[in-house]
């Protein structure tokens, strides 16, 4: 390909993006497609996923077949054991990666909404998966903050965006050495380029913090709404 030609097909395909992704970073039919080359989850997963579409305010928040499978095959690669879920909502995240858990291994999934933690409740009564889950209801902070530090494998952060720098900084203290987060919606539906509302603001800067933060080793994925997939640095020995 001819320098020209190289610079006509950027132009068209800037032409493209301008036409694509006015609202969505990632475009709609890519997301449709990763959807249905990922393994379909458990029955459970997928009657807590349609409920959610149909019966809830906020359908947006369900993380979903693809992020589903991705923490499911995080917790299975790295053998996690102990882990914290950060914002339960339905149970979808939590059960999720309860079904990849050994069955020696505890999810603390954390909501302060009484009637999602007793909708998550009702269907991890139902999966065999269950009983590696214990909810616990109340505000987030709090309960990071009552947990033993250097104790946790994984915390998943998926619940309000203005505690994001907060949540990291406490899930710092209660993660092992190598221990991971993942912080979901990294991308903010693209509000991050130019953060105007305080959410967005948010977590802009919770994503300079972690980009500025030598402690940790990171990944900037944008699947879906975006994940930031953070690792605890081993300490070195000297
Ligand atoms: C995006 S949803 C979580 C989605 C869930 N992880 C899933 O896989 O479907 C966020 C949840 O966090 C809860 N939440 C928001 N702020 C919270 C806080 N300060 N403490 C505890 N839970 C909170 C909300 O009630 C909501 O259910």
């Amino acid at each position: 390909m001819s320098r020209n030609d190289t610079e006509a097909a950027r132009d068209n395909s800037n032409k493209d993006r301008e036409v694509h992704s006015f609202m969505e970073v990632v475009a709609w039919e890519a997301e449709q497609y990763a959807a249905g080359h990922t393994s379909p989850m458990s029955p459970l997963l997928e009657e807590i996923e349609k409920y959610t579409l149909t019966s809830t305010d906020y359908p947006s928040m369900l993380t979903g077949r693809v992020e589903g499978r991705f923490l499911q095959l995080i917790v299975s690669l790295s053998g996690a054991k102990n882990i914290i879920d950060i914002g339960t909502f339905t149970g979808y995240s939590a059960l999720a990666m309860a079904e990849s858990l050994a069955g020696d291994g505890k999810i603390l999934t954390i909501e302060h909404n009484p009637a999602n933690a007793d909708i998550a409740q009702a269907y991890f009564n139902r999966s065999p998966h269950g009983a590696k889950i214990e909810l616990r209801q109340g505000e987030a902070i709090d309960i990071l903050k009552s947990l033993p530090n250097n104790r946790y494998d994984l915390v998943f952060i998926d619940a309000d965006k203005s505690n994001y720098l907060a949540y990291y900084q406490e899930s710092m203290k209660v993660l092992r050495e190598g221990g991971l987060i993942l912080a979901d919606n990294a991308l903010w539906y693209g509000r991050i380029f130019d953060p105007q509302d305080e959410e967005s603001k948010a977590m802009a800067a919770f994503n300079e913090e972690v980009n500025n933060d030598n402690r940790v080793e990171k990944l900037f994925l944008t699947l879906r709404d975006g994940i930031y997939l953070i690792r605890k640095a081993l300490q070195q020995s000297s």
